[in-house]
């Protein structure tokens, strides 16, 4: 558990041992599943057996205690899930579009202005779009300190997600004394996260309530959710429902703040490593889009080329190479084999998004691999069918991640040109493709230079005007 790159560690166990491998590490049991066949096997397809999450003190402890992605499977996992469903539908409603439009234009303004700051851009323009269409709160930039407070509760998430936490395999360490090297430092920095993830969940739920309370206008899900529950108070639990509300709106901004933030960062390393995609997609925004204007979502049907770049985005640097772990809520069999309740299974997505007898050559970022005559083929793996997950528990802001992303790596595209970067004598800097992270990945190094593509393009969202 503790290898580096333990994605890789795994395909070789399951190179060695076949596709469904059994561990035991302090007594419990994990299966890792190392083909698209026994994933979808035992995911999906026996779905209601395996949607159960693995729990752990260390959840509550690093102040996680509100993720329902996090939950064990049962009905309180299921009243939030819903009402995230309600609000962040598979089709995005047209005012998140536009939202989503609004603050990527922003996201423009800020790469001209600032383009060394380029993760400090992608890391605002993911956390505000999300606070602003889950609470209708403006964050104004990124030096705003609600950002800086609302991405503390990321810390908490991320430790959790890193698998390095000690608590996290021998629960009983939790009662170590503060003083004790090492465990002690860790258990200090857990009640920071879990005062940090308190302080943003209350306060961004009472920000949205103020505004009703004084008669603003607040159309974000809360604020609609807070006077639906309002209608109908006589008829439910509103202190529980509150709960459920504000639960699941931190989830959201939870679930989308880091995966969109690490997939976008591996979009600019490999458009800066290849600027052949780069062309060809520019090519296709061209003519499709033409100069006058910025592209947008609804324009994704008709840039396949740009929708091939968003696929292999997601498919060459796999965010979450084993997706969240589920849990067997019962007893399962699988070809023979007797799985009991309570295992852990660890599906390598990885993988499957690298195998070379389904994309040759699967280092290497080539979207071309996902077309056929001018279109997308649905004949190649479409890598959204593994990133978001499976089952019962599969991704429910996957549309939203899409759409976002899409239209980010569109507008992007259409008006910055994206090299390597340069070091003071400028000379293009050699930038080696790699990750850190076990749960969560995030290329180490993304730094690119961004030049507007010509004056018409940077007055396409810069307000000033081409000559
Ligand atoms: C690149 C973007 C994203 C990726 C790769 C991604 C991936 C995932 C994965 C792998 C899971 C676990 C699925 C499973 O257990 O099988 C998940 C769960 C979840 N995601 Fe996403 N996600 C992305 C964006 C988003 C966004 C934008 C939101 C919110 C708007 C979101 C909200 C959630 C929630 C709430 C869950 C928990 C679902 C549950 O346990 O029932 N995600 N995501």
């Amino acid at each position: 558990m503790r290898q580096p790159e333990l994605w890789r560690a795994h395909r070789r166990l399951c190179e060695t041992y076949g596709d469904v491998v059994h561990l035991s590490m302090f007594g419990e049991h994990f299966i890792v599943l190392g083909s698209q066949q026994a994933i979808f096997d035992l995911l999906d397809k026996q779905s209601a057996a395996t949607s159960d999450r693995p729990q752990n003190p260390l959840i509550k402890l690093c102040g996680q205690g509100f993720n329902f992605g996090l939950y064990p499977y049962g009905q309180w996992w299921r009243r939030h899930r819903r009402v995230f469903s309600q609000y962040i539908p598979l089709t995005v409603p047209e005012e998140q579009l536009l939202i989503q439009h609004e603050y990527a234009t922003l996201f423009l303004r800020k790469l001209l202005t600032d383009p060394v700051a380029l993760c400090d851009h992608i890391r605002y323009v993911f956390s505000a779009t999300i606070v602003k269409i889950m609470y209708g709160v403006q964050v104004a930039n990124d030096g705003d300190p609600s950002v800086a407070l609302i991405i503390r509760t990321l810390d908490g998430l991320k430790a959790l997600l890193s698998g390095q936490m000690l608590v996290q395999y021998l629960p009983i360490l939790r009662h170590v004394p503060m003083w004790v090297p090492v465990l002690g430092t860790q258990l200090r920095q857990l009640a920071e996260w879990r005062a940090a993830a308190d302080e943003v969940k209350q306060v961004l739920f009472s920000k949205t309530q103020d505004d009703l309370v004084q008669g603003r206008e607040n159309t974000s899900v809360l604020g609609r959710s807070l006077q639906e529950l309002d209608e109908k108070k006589g008829d439910v639990n509103l202190a529980e429902e509150h709960l459920v509300a504000m639960n699941t709106c931190i989830t959201a901004f939870e679930g989308a703040a880091e995966t969109t933030f690490s997939t976008i960062q591996g979009f600019f390393l490999a458009m800066s490593l290849n600027r052949d995609v780069q062309k060809k997609a520019q090519v296709e925004l061209d003519s499709v889009v033409g100069p006058h204007r910025l592209p947008e979502y609804r324009d994704r049907a008709s840039l396949p080329y740009v929708d091939a770049v968003l696929k292999e985005s997601l498919r060459w640097h796999n965010v979450a190479p084993f997706g969240l772990l589920h849990c067997a809520g019962e007893d399962v069999e699988y070809r023979g084999y007797f799985i009991p309740k309570g295992t852990t299974f660890m599906s390598n997505v990885w993988a499957c998004m690298h195998d070379p007898e389904v994309y040759a050559n699967p280092d290497r970022f080539l979207p071309d691999r996902f077309i056929r005559d001018g279109k997308l083929d649905p004949e190649v793996r479409d890598p959204s069918d593994f990133v978001f997950g499976f089952g019962r528990r599969i991704c429910p802001g996957r549309a939203f991640a899409e759409a976002q992303m899409f239209d980010i790596i569109a507008m992007v595209l259409h008006v910055f040109e994206i090299t390597p970067p340069l070091d003071e004598h400028g000379h293009p800097i050699d930038i080696e493709p790699r990750v850190g992270g076990t749960f969560l990945l995030y290329p180490e190094d993304c730094r690119c230079t961004l030049k507007p593509r010509s004056a018409q393009a940077e007055a396409l969202f810069s307000g000033k005007r081409s000559s």
